[in-house]
């Protein structure tokens, strides 16, 4: 029925009708690049705006609407977008924290809540999930993904996209609640050179097979509705004119049916890429390559219609792109009902509902990951005497606690550490005093120094807070150094000189490296941005009324010279073995190889132990499997959940594996002394590699596998063979 009524609307429509509905604008919301307003006001004004996006209030988008309603000829609605990443006005952690969690149904709530605040605001699709493969925290944007892993990466993709879009089927689309998804960025961005935002990528077909496309696939499979285009090139080509990226794999081999729409001017952009002369051929270069909507470069608006006229374009593919963006607007239901998605009083109901604020909660809690516990000094029990020094930039902090990409979340409405900490322990033996030190970046002076130092010298323990202003990660946020800032180091160092025992909590969007953090202070508490509810999420971890349950999605190099560092690396023909180090090894003269912090790291309050690993049998072949399961026993003093992470590494094939790649995950809670079989199922999609002629194939041999509580757990070990 929708392609009949689409088709209706196009045979109605002129060619500069429909180049419209190939433009998106942007409102003020969140300026990424150069902004176009004078000429976008009177496309507007003639009705000619396919879609608007950070426009925000369901007032307001009315008017907009309106607007559109009564200029446009046809009477086309304009379709509203946002970034909406991790929460719209409730703020939920980054996603990268949020994927720490490894619980998929989380995230996919999360994802669903701020679709349900943002559809009542009147917006119906978001640029989310990102879901690129990230391996060099330099880069800004790890904090907008799920990390390194294509295996856990996938997963979250799709219960990201299932979480927005709601609904299972595209057939259920018109509902009041459905926010599309956006696939984004396709492909390859994560992989910018030297994690410089926006920089050349230079891949191989298999290694973007292999990495960087399995999370768009997943994205596919749960039903995604767009795709965005990436900035970067790849070996050559940029993304956004890039006919195999979208011709090719997207609508031939995938058969997406969906739409496509650039990253911001990522048309334009074709020109300082070097691969159009002109503006003009930058938009038949796009278009040729089958992006259908243009996001605020105005590229497509001022030069098809004299590409059309000169034959160089077809209005077959005007009509295929409009078409495409015509049926998401039926399909949403906003030829029946504009306003459908900006309801005041369902806006009024559902943004910051009380429901939304506990889950932004409960996913903090979720988020935090424990890196570090010398001596069990942590949890701080509430039922003792002692004086605490609160010490740190982060502490009263509360701009940077929701993290980049929050764009309506109240900054200002955050629970801080500090104020976290001080309900936590209202009434308990614990006093809190507090100096805060240094600023993030420059130094308060000696005063701020002396201050705290001093106030460390009268207390019994020092908990920090330190980290990144929340714009030092995200877009076009790279750094080469990924220490702590200065400042902040030299106040840990004059900290630790006090001999008193350090809790560090890290408000961070990206990997650090806390190599002398790690030496020196007794606890460390990755706290990324947990969004919100940051201050009481992290006071619960420190009580231990919430036992930290996180694990690293991303490693945490030694130094800035590792990246980028990922578990699921390839063994190479020199292999390092960390027992006998000898010269003319695949290795460093001045660092291990392996991360800090390893993917799949993480430590509880309790203590978990694996013991009796079994396979159902030795050996498998087509069409069969093993089963494989460990015992897992509580051994500590808390009740506490555990990631169990099963690893394969297929040990010789016709294209060289990776040391060991993630193949299941459970996660489960134990109480204490509690034990329970856990237990997992490999066939021959687990086994499967993609060959020298990009075929997903079993190849027959042998196999490690392990189950553990990290990629760096190798104490329950077995092979097995597939035949
Ligand atoms: O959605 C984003 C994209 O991820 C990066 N550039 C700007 C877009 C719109 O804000």
């Amino acid at each position: 029925k929708i392609i009949k009524q689409v088709n209706e609307l196009l045979s109605q429509m002129t060619p500069e009708e429909k180049i419209g509905q190939m433009t998106q604008f942007a409102g003020q919301g969140a300026v990424t690049g150069p902004t176009i307003d004078a000429q976008f006001q009177e496309y507007l004004d003639k009705g000619m705006v396919g879609s608007m996006f950070n426009v925000f209030g369901a007032e307001g988008l009315k008017k907009l609407q309106k607007n559109a309603m009564e200029k446009s000829r046809l009477k086309i609605p304009i379709l509203f977008a946002a970034d909406v990443i991790h929460g719209y006005e409730t703020i939920f952690p980054i996603p990268l924290a949020e994927s720490c969690s490894w619980d998929l149904e989380l995230m996919e709530q999360s994802a669903r809540i701020a679709a349900v605040e943002a559809t009542s605001a009147g917006i119906s699709w978001t640029f989310a999930p990102m879901v690129d493969i990230a391996r060099d925290a330099r880069w800004g944007r790890v904090m907008e993904g799920a990390g390194e892993d294509v295996y856990l990466g996938s997963l979250v993709a799709k219960a990201r996209v299932k979480g927005f879009q709601g609904v299972s089927s595209i057939e259920d689309f018109k509902k009041e609640h459905t926010l599309l998804a956006c696939a984004k960025h396709f492909a390859a961005y994560g992989a910018a050179e030297a994690g410089r935002d926006y920089n050349t990528v230079d891949v191989s077909e298999h290694t973007l097979r292999e990495t960087y496309f399995p999370p768009f696939e997943a994205c596919i499979d749960a039903g995604v509705a767009t795709f965005m285009t990436s900035f970067n090139e790849i070996s050559g080509v940029p993304s956004t004119g890039s006919q195999f990226l979208y011709k090719h794999v997207l609508r031939e081999e995938w058969g997406f049916s969906g739409m496509v729409v650039t990253d911001y001017t990522a048309i334009n952009e074709l020109i300082p890429h070097g691969y159009a002369e002109d503006l003009k051929h930058a938009s038949e270069r796009a278009l040729l390559a089958g992006i259908d909507m243009d996001m605020n470069g105005a590229a497509y608006i001022q030069h098809l219609s004299s590409l059309l006229k000169e034959g160089r374009i077809s209005e077959k593919m005007l009509d295929v792109a409009t078409a495409r963006i015509l049926e998401l607007k039926f399909m949403l239901g906003l030829f029946d009902d504009p306003y459908l998605y900006m309801d005041t009083k369902r806006e009024k109901k559902w943004i910051g509902h009380e429901s939304h604020k506990k889950a932004a909660l409960d996913g903090a809690h979720r988020s935090i990951v424990l890196l570090k516990n010398k001596d069990q000094i942590l949890p701080l029990k509430k039922n003792q005497q002692k004086k605490v020094a609160l010490i740190g930039p982060m502490i009263k902090e509360q701009n940077s606690l929701n993290g980049e990409w929050a764009i309506r979340g109240d900054r200002s409405k955050s629970v801080s550490i500090f104020k976290g900490l001080q309900d936590e322990y209202q009434g308990s033996g614990v006093k809190f005093t507090y100096a805060k030190g240094c600023d993030l970046l420059n130094e308060e002076g000696e005063q701020g120094f002396k201050a705290a130092v001093n106030l460390a010298m009268e207390s019994d323990m020092v908990l920090v807070a330190m980290g990144e202003d929340f714009n030092w990660s995200g877009e076009a946020a790279s750094r080469t150094n990924i220490k702590l800032p200065e400042p902040q180091r030299a106040l840990l160092k004059a900290l630790k000189a006090t001999d008193k025992p350090i809790v560090l909590v890290l408000l961070n969007g990206r990997p650090l490296n806390l190599s002398w953090e790690d030496e020196h202070l007794d606890a460390i508490v990755e706290a990324w941005y947990p969004g919100e509810a940051a201050g009481t999420a992290i006071a619960d971890i420190i009580s231990g009324d919430y036992n930290p349950s996180a694990k690293l999605t991303m490693s945490f190099p030694r130094n800035v010279g590792q990246l980028p560092i990922y578990y699921n690396h390839k063994n190479t023909g020199r292999p390092l073995d960390p027992k006998n180090r000898m010269d003319y090894k695949s290795s460093y003269l001045d660092v291990e190889n392996s991360p800090l912090y390893p993917f799949g790291y993480g430590l509880s309050y309790t203590t978990f132990k694996y013991s009796n690993l079994s396979l159902s049998s030795e050996k498998f072949s087509v069409g069969g499997e093993i089963q494989v399961s460990v015992e897992v026993k509580n051994t500590g003093d808390y009740d506490g959940e555990e990631i169990v992470q099963l690893y394969i590494q297929d040990i010789a094939a016709s294209v060289t594996q990776p040391v060991k790649s993630l193949k299941g995950f459970q996660k489960i809670m134990l109480k204490k002394g509690e034990q329970k079989r856990v237990s997992f199922t490999l066939n021959e999609e687990s086994i499967k590699i993609l060959t020298a002629d990009l075929k997903r194939e079993a190849e027959a041999g042998k196999f490690n596998l392990w189950v553990g509580n990290s990629s760096n757990d190798a104490s329950n070990h077995k092979t097995f063979y597939y035949e």
